[in-house]
């Protein structure tokens, strides 16, 4: 199938480079020069993993990047939109989406053959039919359900495996206004053979979306709000709680030879600093501010959102607890991404943190295996050491605190044996073993 992608970021590039190595003919849009060039060159204007071989692989064949909405619309049978859907304080802003949807529409004025346009970005619900469908019209002259169809495919890309989780998805959930829409998706990923399709109507494809994501992020500050709990009262480790509550077979299965199942979700109901990134926060903020406008308010992904604001301070108060001052404290910060895997530091929780710490005056040496640039930008070059390697941010460190699970920080223990006197290890993501270290404390501990 011949297919546009409108808007080439991180949705947009990975679906577009996923869907030429599946033997689509792909054509990726951006309205930046600079980004469609290094496109096609082969340089991925993003960090994921296995990125850059596919993009390489397929350039100059099934797959190129272009400026010219019109011609790539023009020239396929369908289009992807992938442009962002930023949270502006009050609700969603669908910006963006308005402006290509307009330019869509202009192009398809043009075509006399049968289209399919496709809503990839996160959307509130409604938006494909209630925004979108009338500026395709209006701007087509055109429509919908007959001249072209409309549908809603959300994403379910995590970054850093972003490549991995579009090549071998869990589940392809196909929106459309009518049942030929639903066909001709289909029929794009037909080539994800055996996966679990679900075919549904635009408005519940866009609540799937929002509702995998909230359920997420609910099980993350609910973990933190019982592991502040398990610190508040003293002698009870999070770890431990969780530890067990996992073995609930509901959780992780027991199967008939007796080993366990233990599914990734698990990862999410532990405790920590708090979840960052370009979807959780804003998503779940983007649903409430939606469902307050439908006169359903939504005091639980409330709670999500204030438990997960005030998470990171307790990596302060922490240190609040254990140092007279943090005044001229040696520091070691040991992440800075808001997850591993990715240099992504968009509502990171190390923002916050190390905002507060310089404020209060600390020496801070930092270390991330890829973040450093991109602090650099946040913090600037001037306040902070950043460090090449791991043994270098723990130089003279009285303390250190660990934001981001990055496997890497498994060697810690070994790395500070025999330190006389040994720092204090905060360990914000609950990954060290604190047997294994003299002076260790954490969150829900
Ligand atoms: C998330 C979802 O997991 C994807 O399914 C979804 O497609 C994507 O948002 C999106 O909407 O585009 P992502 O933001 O890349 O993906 O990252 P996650 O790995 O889910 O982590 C999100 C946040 O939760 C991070 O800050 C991470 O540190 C935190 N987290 C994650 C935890 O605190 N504990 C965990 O066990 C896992």
């Amino acid at each position: 199938m011949k297919i546009s992608v409108l808007g080439t970021g991180y949705v947009g590039l990975v679906t577009g480079v996923c869907l030429a190595e599946k033997g689509h003919q792909v054509s990726c849009v951006d309205i930046d020069a600079d980004k469609v060039q290094k496109t096609n060159l082969g340089i991925p204007i993003i960090h994921e993993e296995g990125l850059g071989v596919l993009l390489k692989k397929n350039i100059g064949g099934r797959f190129s990047a272009t400026a010219d909405l019109r011609q790539a619309v023009l020239n396929s049978d369908l289009s992807i939109i992938a442009v962002g859907t930023p949270f502006n304080g009050d609700e969603i802003d669908l910006g963006y989406i308005q402006e290509v949807s307009k330019q869509v529409g202009t192009a398809l004025r043009e075509k006399a053959a049968y289209h399919v346009v496709v809503v990839k970005s996160t959307v509130v619900p409604g938006t494909t039919q209630e925004v979108v469908l009338p500026l395709l019209e209006k701007f087509s002259g055109k429509k919908a359900g007959a001249e072209f169809g409309l549908g809603m495919n959300p994403e379910f890309l995590r970054e850093g495996v972003a490549v991995e989780d579009f090549m071998a998805p869990d589940r392809i959930v196909l929106g459309g206004i009518d049942e030929r829409t639903l066909d001709v998706l289909e029929d794009l990923y037909r080539v994800f053979d055996g996966v679990d399709k679900v075919r549904t109507t635009p408005k519940t494809a866009e609540m799937i979306k929002y509702t995998a994501n909230a359920l997420l992020a609910t099980m993350i500050s609910f973990s933190n709000e019982i592991g502040n709990l398990c610190a508040g009262l003293g002698d009870i480790d999070v770890v431990d709680v969780m530890r067990a509550v996992h073995l609930d077979k509901r959780l992780c299965p027991i199967m008939a030879d007796g080993r366990r199942i233990v599914p990734q979700f698990t990862t999410y109901i532990e405790a920590g600093c708090g979840f960052g990134g370009s979807c959780f926060p804003k998503d779940v903020k983007a649903l409430i501010a939606h469902g307050q406008k439908a006169g359903q308010p939504m005091p639980l992904l409330q709670s999500v959102i204030r438990v997960n604001e005030q998470q990171p301070r307790k990596v302060i108060e922490i240190l609040n607890r254990q140092f007279a001052t943090l005044k001229n404290l040696r520091l070691a910060v040991l992440g800075l991404a808001f997850k591993p895997g990715t240099d992504d530091m968009r509502e990171s929780p190390a923002i916050p943190i190390v905002k507060e710490l310089l404020a209060a005056g600390a020496r801070i040496r930092a270390f991330d295996p890829v973040a450093k640039a991109e602090a650099e930008k946040l913090f600037g070059a001037s306040r902070i050491a950043y460090c090449e390697r791991l043994e270098d941010a723990l130089d003279g460190a009285e303390a250190v605190i660990l934001l981001t699970r990055w496997e890497e920080f498994k060697r810690l223990p070994g790395l500070l044996s025999g330190r006389e006197p040994p720092p204090l290890v905060v360990d914000g993501r609950r990954m060290i073993d604190k047997k294994s270290l003299p002076r260790y404390t954490g969150i829900g501990i």
